[in-house]
């Protein structure tokens, strides 16, 4: 990545000024090539590379098996993508968990490949690692709600937050992740009037997933609203596509045309 094309991005300070400009933020993820070209083109503020990448790209049930290795080889093909859009790594499962110096040299391995900040999911004490990552001149979002990286823990993908003890947790995490310099926080699976108050409690921008439209942005899953992969809508998620059908369908025809001597034609061949 050259100097002049991270300029032209938007940057982490960009992104958390929208909330007082009270303009929405527009975030996706993406993992490879095509879906960052797209985003950048469609005009997306944040692209995450999001460990999801563990479901929908790896076919795992789980993130638990990505590894740093994995998130490094799909950030630097993002980044070769992006003029516009900020782009963020997501800290995969036990890459932040060790201690500070550890968190900050992964981190500082996601702005090797071309990131301007990462995503760190919640886990006890996580303001430590936020404050000594974003002290590395690093910019760092937040992640609170359900986080999947600790699905044995929570024991499933639920909506986090709904007893009032946990809401209050929440909201007090909220802040102190702000304190210690995120420029952003995610709120996954987090019931709408929860992720009302905490937008409310916090200057930095909250960007939710399944937590209805009081965040100060939105964020979802390329594959997911695209409806890249068979299987079950989720109740978050709204389909601006039928992907995995179209691609099906024209894979069909293709193998049809072949097979009937259809394709290729005269016109596709050369002199
Ligand atoms: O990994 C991911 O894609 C994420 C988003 C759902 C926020 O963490």
């Amino acid at each position: 990545m050259g100097t002049e094309q991270s300029i032209e991005r938007m940057t982490a300070a960009q992104i958390t000024a929208k909330k007082a400009d009270g303009a929405k933020i527009v975030c996706l993820t993406a993992y490879d090539y095509p879906s960052a070209l797209v985003c950048d083109e469609a005009g997306v503020d944040l692209v995450l590379v999001g460990d999801s990448l563990g479901n929908v790209i790896h076919g795992e049930p789980t993130t638990l098996r990505v590894t740093m290795d994995d998130m490094l080889y799909h950030t630097r093909i993002v980044d070769r993508a992006l003029k516009r859009a900020m782009l963020v790594g997501d800290m995969p499962f036990l890459s932040f968990s060790l201690g500070e110096i550890e968190a900050v040299r992964n981190a500082g391995e996601f702005v090797a490949c071309g990131a301007q900040g990462v995503k760190i999911e919640w886990q006890p004490g996580i303001e430590r690692v936020v404050g000594a990552i974003s002290d590395a001149g690093i910019p760092v979002m937040g992640h609170l709600g359900l986080t999947p990286q600790a699905i044995h823990r929570i024991g499933g993908y639920r909506v986090q937050g709904r007893d009032a003890a946990q809401a209050e947790l929440m909201l007090r995490e909220a802040e102190k992740i702000e304190r210690a310099g995120a420029f952003a926080i995610v709120l996954e699976l987090v019931p709408t009037e929860l992720a009302r108050r905490i937008t409310g409690a916090v200057k930095i921008p909250t960007i939710g997933i399944g937590a209805g439209p009081y965040t100060d942005g939105q964020i979802l899953v390329f594959h997911d609203m695209l409806h890249m992969l068979p299987g079950k809508k989720l109740k978050h998620v709204k389909r601006y596509l039928d992907g995995f059908e179209a691609m099906a369908r024209a894979v069909g025809e293709y193998s049809d045309e072949v097979r009937g001597g259809k394709f290729p034609g005269e016109e596709h061949g050369f002199s």
